[in-house]
Parts: C-alpha cells; structure tokens; sequence
C-alpha cells in the first residue's frame, strides 16, 4: 500500500505531501484497502470452520474504520458503552458484539442488554451476579460466556501480557467451572460460550495453542454438566511486524487452530484489533527544528507522545521513513515531539537526511495510536484521513482550540 514515486512517498494512489498540505500535520492516515485486506485474510484463513471475526474497536474506534468492518461482515469487540455506540453509529451489527473488560458499569450492561449484543465476556463472580439480577429486573436472558485465564506466557511487553495467573484479567481455570455451573443455574443467564484473551503482540504459535488447549478441557468439564457451548473466543493478540518481527502467518495459525478444534462444532471465535490496523495507519508529522546536543541530534517534529505513546509507554520501535526523496548527508537523529517530557520520543537512533520542513511517516500507527491520543500541553487532536485507492476523506477533522476548551468553565466571581 506504501510506495515511493519519483521519490515521493505515495499511500494507496495518494501522495502523502498532498495530505499534508490539505489536511495540515500531524495527521493520522489509513488506508482502506489494507483495512479490508487484513480482515479479509483473517477470515479467509478459518474459512473451513464455523467462525466469526470481532474487532477489537479498542485499537482504533473511529466510525470510518469501523464502518469498513461492518460492511465486510465483522462482529466487534468492545470494552465500554461508548464503543457499543461507535459500532451502532457505524452500522455495526449488535448481535454480533461481545463485550469484553473487567469493569463494566450497570449502565453499560443496561445498554449492551437494550442492543441485543451476543455475548457478555464476564470477568468475575460478582460481574457474573450483578448481570444475572440486572437481565433479571429487565425480564431479559443475557448471553454469557466465561473468561478464563489460561495461565500461559505469551511472550511479549509485560504491560501487554493478560494471560498470566497474576494478571487482573480472566478468571481462574479451576473456579471458572463453578462459575459456569452457577450460571448454568440462573433464568435469566444463557451460557453460550467460554474465551480467553492471553495478550497482544503475540508472535508464536504455541501461546496460543497452550491457551486453547486449556480452554478445550474445561469445556468439556462444563458440557459433560450438561451446559452446552456454542463457541469459543481465543480473544486477540496476533502480533504484526513493526521491525524484524516474524510474526505467526495466519493460515498456520487457522490450520492450527481449527486441527486441535477437530471435530467440535463450536463456532471459532477471535477478537483482533492489531492485526487489522497496525499496518494499515501510519501517522505524518513535519520537522519543526533541528538541534544538537553534546552528542545527540534531535529533530523535533510537530507529532509527539500525546499522538502516538508507544514509543514512549512500551519502548516500540516504529519505522520513520521521510515522505520526500531526503536531501543531504545522513545522520543519526532521535525523532522527538514538542511535548516537555524527556520521554517525549517517537523513534530513537534513525538515520535519515532531514532539514527543517521536511514531512515523516511513523509507520505502522493504524492500532492504538489515535485512539490512546491525549491533550496533554493543550494540543490539538491530530486529524484522521482515509485513503482508498486515490481518494481521500476526512474522518476526523483536527481539534480546535475551541474544541478543547469547551468543556471547561471558570469558577464565578459574583
Ligand atoms: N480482546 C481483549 C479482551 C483485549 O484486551 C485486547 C487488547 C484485544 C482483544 C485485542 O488485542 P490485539 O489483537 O490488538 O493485540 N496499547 C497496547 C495494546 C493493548 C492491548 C489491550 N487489549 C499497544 O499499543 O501495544
């Protein structure tokens, strides 16, 4: 999808100087094609076996993004009330959503009940409880499956990792059958499925076939109770490549998975948000100045940590590649934002012929990148463009200081 032309850097057909001067920097750009590409493969490789694919909207919710899953058929993920709604404003089918997160609130379980959602990924005994007498007051039955915790090492950034025992996520394989049987008590409860999510940024196999394997034998501890299960959720985290990443190819994944699947005739079910968008956003930013110290050159570009946090939160490594051909002699440059925080970095060590005015793309910023955006140093909300073939669009047009501020009163002095 990316390419350079005549030393220009173009995304599908569209030439990403053009972006810049339409829509200004930074700017989040996505481009469609690799959004249905990505999601199309995924679904593609289970094709020999009932399945459904939900995106996790979490890691990139705007409607555009989420309206182009819908039409090719996505179910979702969500984790609030707030992405129920993007996905219904989207077009999002609700009887497709499954409801993942560790805290859900009563009004959010009121409104997930009121759509008509699939299925309550429920965290805990007491989530468990406050449903049932929520769906109950309602006269409702909730769908519900169970999340486990598999006790598995995925392999990847602690802060990413879910699937371990001392993780606040999931619920411990020898209550979830107890649970299951509780539920499998309770009118106003429907168990239809049990799931896991062990992390993200997975790039092995065995992980995950560890996890389901797991999962396999409590579920046939809970059917051989007499509680029948209609799908299992092996959660998200295939990992993307960022760098030298060999991440898991999907049909080994899917021939894998649906091998130890044999012949169950639970729907699969998979939660990806990476997988779908990483590689299908990139963020562009303009150098501001040029400056060295001691030994370091920095380039401070009008993007930072408040777009895009990775770097600074898990120490990603993303590529930076100049949108122009790159005039002028190499040299090793950390590219940093304006923001006043040391951690304020986006890459570290890079070398690229940079000059003052000169447009970058930090690749592989389509997941968990605008999303995990903040004001901080009332900064304006970078703006969001999708690409399809040589069309552009405006799927969030950039904060205004108006908009910032908006929310916001001074105390009265009368
Ligand atoms: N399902 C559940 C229950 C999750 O918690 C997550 C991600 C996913 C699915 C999707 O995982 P994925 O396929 O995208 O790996 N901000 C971090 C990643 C946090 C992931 C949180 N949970 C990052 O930028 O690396």
């Amino acid at each position: 999808m990316l390419h350079r032309h005549d030393g220009d850097l173009y995304f599908e057909r569209v030439s990403l100087a053009e972006i810049a001067d339409i829509y200004g920097t930074p700017t989040f750009v996505y481009s469609e094609t690799a959004i249905r590409e990505a999601y199309q493969s995924f679904a593609g490789a289970f094709r020999g076996h009932p399945h459904r694919i939900c995106y996790a909207v979490k890691a990139n919710s705007n409607l555009a993004v989420l309206q182009v899953l819908a039409e090719l058929g996505a179910g979702f993920d969500i984790v609030s009330g707030g992405e129920l709604a993007r996905v219904i404003r989207a077009g999002g089918d609700p009887g497709r959503v499954v409801f993942s997160g560790v805290g859900k609130q009563d009004w959010e379980i009121e409104a997930a009940l009121d759509a008509g959602i699939a299925c309550f990924n429920i965290e805990s005994a007491s989530e468990l409880q406050r449903l049932a007498d929520i769906a109950n007051r309602r006269g409702q039955q909730a769908p519900v499956s169970i999340r486990v915790n598999p006790d598995v090492d995925p392999g990847t950034h602690p802060y990413i990792a879910t699937g371990l025992r001392e993780n606040k996520f999931g619920v411990a394989m020898d209550t979830a059958l107890e649970m299951y049987l509780q539920a499998g008590d309770l009118p106003s409860l429907n168990v239809v499925g049990i799931d896991c999510h062990i992390g993200s940024q997975i790039t092995e196999l065995a992980p995950f076939l560890d996890a389901l394997d797991k999962v396999l034998a409590l579920l046939d501890q809970v059917e051989a109770a007499g509680i029948s299960i209609s799908h299992v959720d092996l959660g998200g985290g295939i990992g993307v490549r960022y760098r030298d990443e060999v991440p898991v190819d999907i049909d080994a994944f899917a021939s894998a998975v649906t091998q130890v699947m044999g012949n169950r005739s639970q729907t699969l079910m998979f939660e990806p948000g990476r997988y779908i968008v990483a590689n299908a956003g990139l963020l562009l930013g303009r150098v501001i100045t040029l400056k060295s110290n001691e030994d370091r050159h920095f380039a401070v570009i009008d993007a930072a940590m408040n777009d895009l946090i990775r770097p600074a939160l898990y120490q990603a490594w993303q590529d930076v590649v100049p949108v122009g051909p790159g005039e002028g002699k190499a040299m090793t440059w950390d590219i940093v934002g304006p923001v006043c925080e040391t951690g304020d970095f986006l890459a570290r060590d890079r070398e690229l012929s940079l000059r003052e005015g000169d447009l970058l793309a930090i690749l592989s910023s389509g997941a968990y990148g605008a999303v995990m955006s903040s004001n901080y140093n009332t900064r304006m909300r970078a703006a969001e463009v999708m690409v399809s073939g040589e069309q552009h669009h405006c799927i969030r047009r950039r904060e205004s200081l108006d908009d910032l501020l908006a929310l916001e009163s001074l105390l009265s002095r009368d």
